[in-house]
């Protein structure tokens, strides 16, 4: 049985340092893939430890299919082998003496499940892996992309009600990582598992989940679904962590509900989508993604005049340093043509729904 997993102001204090996890609180429904992405040490398996039972929380609530499985202040911490979960890491963790079925078995033995069953359900999920072929074959005699994917049947075999996934895809080379990224979520979603994925890699957090977490010094910054976060980022930190990795500053000067109009000094305005609720005279900062930048266009939107100082093909697309009213800009074209030369003037379009104006809450935004 699949289960809903809800964590309620969790915290983890060790020993030394701030907080590693700060009162976070989120729920995956059953059936759910949710991700939670942060640069790294923002505190992702720690969250995936404590759910896990392998980390003593400092306080706060983790439950798992209605049954709390964790609360310091009730005096609860059921232990990790009791709460039915399966676990994969980013090591391939497999008995490299074994084969990929003695491998993929190994969890049902401990169950007490008769031969035949076991069988049965070992070749089910082989299947769903794709590695049917090598059931024979020692695990050694395997790539890693094909590791992990034994590391992935042997805990999803005896269907816990649960998965937990801590970057199970960063060991691997580049091209397999994408491959194996895109077979798990049908893996997942085949097997209808409730599922709690973590990973620094917001492309992978995009492809997998149903939902995605931003966290950042161990706090949840937004919780919403991938269209969410890639078009209404709750601030500035998630903006430039999913890739509006440019900046302007300026002053708010109009606001209209949801749009509003941005000094940016030296006479230049915009029009800008507030996302953030910001009073008339605040310093904001505009955030915008490199691919919603129209380089030489006369139409769509806010226009500036701007001036092409770089630019650097990469076959397929091609990447523009703008200045814009004395700031650079990184812009980004598809294509196999690098269209604009160095140095030339140009008119520079920015769609006021791609500007994203937040309160300017000080120095270093950028992750
Ligand atoms: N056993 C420990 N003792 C003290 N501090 C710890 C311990 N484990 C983790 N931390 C600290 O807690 C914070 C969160 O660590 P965590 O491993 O959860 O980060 P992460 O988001 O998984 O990072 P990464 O992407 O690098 O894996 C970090 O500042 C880390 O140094
Ligand atoms: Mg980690």
């Amino acid at each position: 049985m699949t289960a809903t997993l809800e964590v309620r102001e969790l915290r983890k204090q060790f020993s030394v340092g701030r907080p590693a996890i700060d009162g976070v609180s989120f729920s995956v429904p059953a059936g759910e893939i949710v991700v939670l992405l942060g640069p790294s040490g923002c505190g992702k398996t720690t969250t995936l430890r404590c759910v896990a039972g392998l980390e003593h929380p400092s306080s706060g609530q983790i439950s798992i299919g209605g049954q709390v499985v964790s609360s310091p202040e009730r005096g609860i911490m059921v232990p990790p082998r009791l709460r039915d979960l399966g676990m994969v890491f980013q090591s391939y963790a497999v008995w490299p003496h074994m084969t990929v079925r003695q491998n993929v078995v190994y969890p049902l033995k401990h169950r007490r499940i008769g031969r035949a069953e076991a069988d049965r359900k070992v070749d089910e999920v082989l299947e769903l892996v794709g590695l049917s072929e090598y059931a024979a074959r020692p695990v050694v005699a395997l790539s890693g992309g094909q590791m992990q994917r034994v590391a992935l049947a042997r805990s999803i075999v005896y269907r816990p009600q649960l998965l937990l996934l801590d970057e199970p895809l960063s060991n691997l080379d580049a091209k397999l990582r994408l491959r194996l990224r895109d077979d798990l979520r049908l893996i997942l979603k085949q097997t209808g598992m409730t599922a709690l994925y973590v990973t620094h890699d917001q492309a992978e957090a995009v492809v997998l989940g149903d939902r995605i977490g931003v966290m950042r010094d161990g706090k949840l910054l937004q919780m919403g679904t991938p269209d969410e976060i890639y078009n209404r980022p709750a601030d500035l930190f998630v903006a430039n962590f999913t890739g509006a990795t440019n900046e302007l500053t300026g002053i708010l000067v109009e606001h209209g509900g949801q749009f509003g109009v941005v000094d940016f000094g030296g006479g230049q305005r915009g029009e800008a989508a507030l996302l953030q609720r910001l009073k008339l005279g605040e310093k904001v900062r505009v955030a915008l993604r490199p691919e919603n930048i129209g380089i030489g266009r006369q139409d769509g939107g806010n226009l500036f005049p701007g001036r092409v100082m770089a630019r650097r093909y990469q076959g397929t697309q091609t990447v523009y340093d703008i200045e814009l009213f004395g700031v650079r800009l990184e812009a980004l074209e598809l294509g196999t043509a690098a269209r604009h030369e160095i140095g030339v003037e140009t008119s520079v379009a920015l769609p006021r729904e791609g500007c994203w104006a937040y309160r300017d809450t000080g120095p270093a935004s950028h992750n």
